[in-house]
């Protein structure tokens, strides 16, 4: 890919904003977020800067609802795939600009199940690690990284000054905007993250791919991993419900799996793969809409 030269997709790998969340985007609790992460002896964590200006700029309201029109509930799909034809999909996404430190994605994602298939979780589990960043075709559907990957955060209510890069929210038109510049917005009290729009991004489209065939700590894992103002910051309470606060530690339980799982010894796909095979068909349908 040709992103390093675009301006609406700075990060030179769409996997280098976890690797930022990983090493210093969330001071430990209780410390204050710093005011700027401008780092001049690493470079990468310029571009997680340009990419969060752009994201927060431009995650509003009628943008995310906008995205959910065209790809959720519009029958108009992109493309027919199975889920393995979707990581195949998926895996042509890596990068030629440092092919020795970026994961590919099937890389990512098989190491991320094998550890939690390793602890011994129910398989649903593993698959959840399998496919939760399966949404990130949306990269190759065309659309910018700022639209795909990243935290995410409630549009329609006041952003929490906990979401990293806060100052980049005075540029959403929705920071000014009577509508949605309020704690609630547009939502009451305690109604529940399913009635809360997310910022548009993998995660979101994942979820309405798979919501109708996984168990709910599955859709939670997939549909919220990152959102860090809550999960790791416990913002946004006062919209959530008993039924999110039941959910809450399969989502921080997932985390780890997700940012940290860096296996030496890469997992063997021509090994597993009948493994996985099996065990995305007791699930999903064959083939899937995109
Ligand atoms: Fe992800
Ligand atoms: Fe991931």
């Amino acid at each position: 890919m040709s992103e390093k030269t675009d301006p609406a997709n700075p990060l030179q790998n769409i996997e280098d904003w976890e690797d930022f969340v990983e090493t210093a985007s969330y001071p430990e609790p209780g410390e204050k977020l710093k005011d700027a992460y401008r780092d001049y002896d690493n470079p990468a964590r310029d571009t997680v800067r340009e990419f969060y200006r752009l994201n927060h700029a431009y995650q509003t309201y009628a943008f995310v609802k906008g995205k959910k029109d065209e790809f959720v509930y519009s029958e108009n799909k992109r493309r027919s795939m199975s889920i393995l034809e979707a990581i195949d999909y998926l895996n042509t996404l890596i990068d030629d600009s440092d092919p020795d430190i970026d994961l590919p994605q099937l890389q990512h994602l098989l190491q991320t199940s094998e550890a939690i298939r390793l602890k011994g979780y129910d398989d649903w589990f593993v698959l959840t690690g399998l496919i939760h960043d399966l949404g990130k075709v949306l990269c190759l559907f065309g659309e910018p990284q700022w639209a795909v990957v990243g935290d995410t955060f409630p549009v329609g209510c006041r952003f929490s000054e906990k979401i990293v890069y806060p100052e980049f929210f005075e540029a959403n038109p929705d920071s000014k905007d009577p509508r949605y510049n309020t704690r609630l917005g547009v939502y009451e009290e305690g109604c529940g993250l399913r009635n809360v729009e997310m910022s548009w991004g993998h995660d979101e489209y994942m979820y309405h791919q798979v919501k109708d065939y996984l168990p709910e700590p599955a859709l939670y894992m997939i549909r919220y991993h990152s959102f860090y103002a809550w999960h790791r910051e416990g913002e946004y309470t006062f919209l959530t419900d008993d039924h999110d606060r039941e959910m809450l530690p399969w989502v921080k339980r997932f985390n780890p799996f997700d940012l940290y799982t860096k296996c030496p010894k890469e997992p063997d796909w021509d090994e597993l793969q009948s493994y996985y095979k099996d065990l995305i068909s007791k699930y999903l349908p064959s083939e899937m809409e995109w």
